[in-house]
C-alpha cells in the first residue's frame, strides 16, 4: 500500500469526516486484497504492551446462511414460547451485507495491561476498519445486538474462554449512497482543564 507523507492529510481527514454507518449493504463486497487492506488498517490501532488482542472471523458467501440459522436458533432459545416462524426474520440479519466480520478481543490475563485497555484496542481496530472500508468506497455497520453476548454464539465462532465478542462489522456497498446525517458540535463534549477542581 502507498504510504502518505504527514503533510498530505486533507484527503485522509475528509475520509474521517464523511464516514457514516450504512444498513443494509449490497454487493459488491471488498475483494480479497481490499479485505487485506482493511485488516492491515485494523492492525495500526494503538496496542498497550503489543498484546495484539484483536481476532477477526470472516463470514461470507453461504456461511452467512449458517450464521442466519444460528441467529434464529438463538432467538428461539430466548423466547421459546413463540413459534420458530416468529423468529425467522432474525436470520435475515446475516444476509444484510455480503461480508460479515466478527470482532473478537482475545484477552491476555498474564499482563499488567488492564482488560479494559485491551478491549479499547480492539475497538480502535474496529474504528480503523470502518474508516478503511469507507476510504475504499464501501460502507460498514458495527452491530452487537443480544447475539454477541450468547455463549452459543461464542462456541459457534470458535471463541475460547479468554475471548470476548465485540460485535459484527457488516461490510458491502451502500445501495442508496450517502445519507444526510446531522452531527452535533464537538464543543458540547470538550472542556479545557486549567486547574484542579476544589
Ligand atoms: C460496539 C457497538 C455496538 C453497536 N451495536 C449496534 C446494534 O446492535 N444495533 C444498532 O442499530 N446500532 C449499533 N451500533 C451503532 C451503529 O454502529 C452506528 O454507529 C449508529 O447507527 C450511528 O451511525 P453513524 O456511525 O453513522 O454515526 C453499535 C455501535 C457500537 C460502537
Amino acid at each position: 500500500m502507498e504510504t502518505m507523507s504527514p503533510g498530505v492529510s486533507a484527503e485522509a481527514l475528509n475520509v474521517l469526516m464523511t464516514r457514516q454507518s450504512h444498513w443494509p449493504l449490497a454487493e459488491p463486497a471488498p475483494d480479497d486484497s481490499q479485505l487485506q487492506q482493511i485488516f492491515d488498517a485494523a492492525l495500526r490501532a494503538p496496542d498497550h504492551g503489543a498484546l495484539r488482542p484483536w481476532r477477526f472471523v470472516l463470514i461470507r458467501g453461504n456461511a452467512r446462511l449458517k450464521l442466519g440459522e444460528l441467529l434464529v436458533d438463538l432467538a428461539c432459545t430466548r423466547a421459546p414460547e413463540e413459534p420458530r416462524s416468529a423468529h425467522e426474520h432474525r436470520g435475515r440479519r446475516a444476509l444484510a451485507a455480503p461480508v460479515v466480520i466478527a470482532l473478537v478481543a482475545s484477552l491476555t490475563r498474564e499482563t499488567k495491561v488492564p482488560e479494559v485497555e485491551q478491549l479499547l484496542s480492539v475497538g480502535a481496530a474496529a474504528m480503523n476498519m470502518l474508516n478503511a472500508i469507507h476510504a475504499l468506497g464501501f460502507g460498514g455497520f458495527w452491530a452487537t445486538g443480544p447475539d454477541s453476548y450468547e455463549p452459543q454464539m461464542h462456541r459457534a465462532l470458535g471463541l475460547t474462554e479468554r475471548d470476548r465478542l465485540l460485535g459484527f462489522l457488516f461490510v458491502g456497498t451502500p445501495p442508496d449512497g450517502v445519507r444526510a446525517v446531522e452531527r452535533p458540535s464537538s464543543d458540547r463534549y470538550v472542556t479545557e482543564w486549567l486547574e484542579a477542581h476544589a
